[in-house]
């Protein structure tokens, strides 16, 4: 951790506290884009789930029959919260932009809503293009914003003030981009949603009390454009948000 160490310090110690969260979220447990993440990885013997948070991800290849399955992440804590619930893992508490295996170890590589708290994405790239053995699998999902820098901007202000560590949610364009001039080739890329709660959104990181009502006063005063893209929901006919929708990109490379 020798760039951006305090920052990561600091994002492994608000994940450390919220690992109930992380483990009882519904929204992480289960999903279609779980399965995809997972059937992409269907011939994996031996892979890595980078940031793996409370292991669904991990438990889910290992579940699917993937013999050796390494779930890492940032957060000790995190890392010991997947490796009881999801038995067979083996666990190391491990940056995602300094992988501490060798080269071509991973027939598999996933990373599930985390690279939106990696101050270098193009690191992680790197990182996973060496650990992954020619034709392994990279199957990777994120938040994405819109290409409008104005909507991304605002709706990344209003992530960190959940979340400190949230550093940038990227545009599918951007995530493209960056996987263009690494070896690996893109072979499928889908963009969706999903709706969050905003309640349940905020109570996964622990937020506390005072900083829920400067979010959602945020999100009350939020400007007409953003609040038509991320598609507010409010609850009845009153000004309290109930829901709003991010996107997401899903997709799978190949080394
Ligand atoms: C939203 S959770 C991950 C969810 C999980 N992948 C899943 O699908 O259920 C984000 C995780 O990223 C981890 N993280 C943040 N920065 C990291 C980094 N630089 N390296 C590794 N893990 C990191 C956090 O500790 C946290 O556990």
């Amino acid at each position: 951790m020798t760039n951006n160490t305090g920052r990561k310090r600091d994002v492994a110690a608000s994940f450390s506290d919220a690992t109930d969260g992380y483990l009882d979220g519904n929204i992480l447990k289960h999903g279609a884009d779980l399965e995809q993440l997972i059937d992409w990885c269907r011939d994996a013997t031996c892979a890595l789930d980078v940031a793996t948070g409370a292991g669904h991800v991990a438990g889910s290849l290992a579940d699917a029959g993937v013999s050796r399955v390494v779930a890492s992440d940032l957060s000790p804590a995190m890392v010991q919260t997947a490796t009881t619930e999801y038995r067979g893992l083996e666990g190391v508490a491990v940056d995602a932009e300094r992988l501490p295996f060798p080269a071509d170890r991973f027939d598999a590589v996933t990373c599930r809503f985390a690279a939106h708290h990696f101050p270098d994405p193009e690191a992680f790239l790197a990182e996973v293009e060496r650990v992954l053995e020619p034709g392994g699998v990279f199957a990777f999902e994120d938040l994405c914003v819109p290409d409008d820098p104005e909507l991304a901007a605002d709706i990344n202000r209003i992530e960190r003030l959940r979340d400190s560590g949230h550093v940038e949610t990227y545009s599918r364009a951007q995530w493209l981009d960056w996987l263009a001039a690494t070896d690996l080739t893109v072979e499928t890329v889908h963009e969706t949603s999903r709706e969050l709660e905003v309640d349940a959104w905020l109570d996964r990181m622990a937020v506390p009390e005072g900083d829920r009502q400067r979010i959602r006063s945020l999100l009350s005063d939020a400007p007409a454009d953003l609040a038509e893209a991320f598609e507010f929901q409010y609850e009845g006919d009153g000004d309290r948000l109930a829901s709003y929708r991010t996107g997401v990109v899903l997709l799978h490379a190949t080394g």
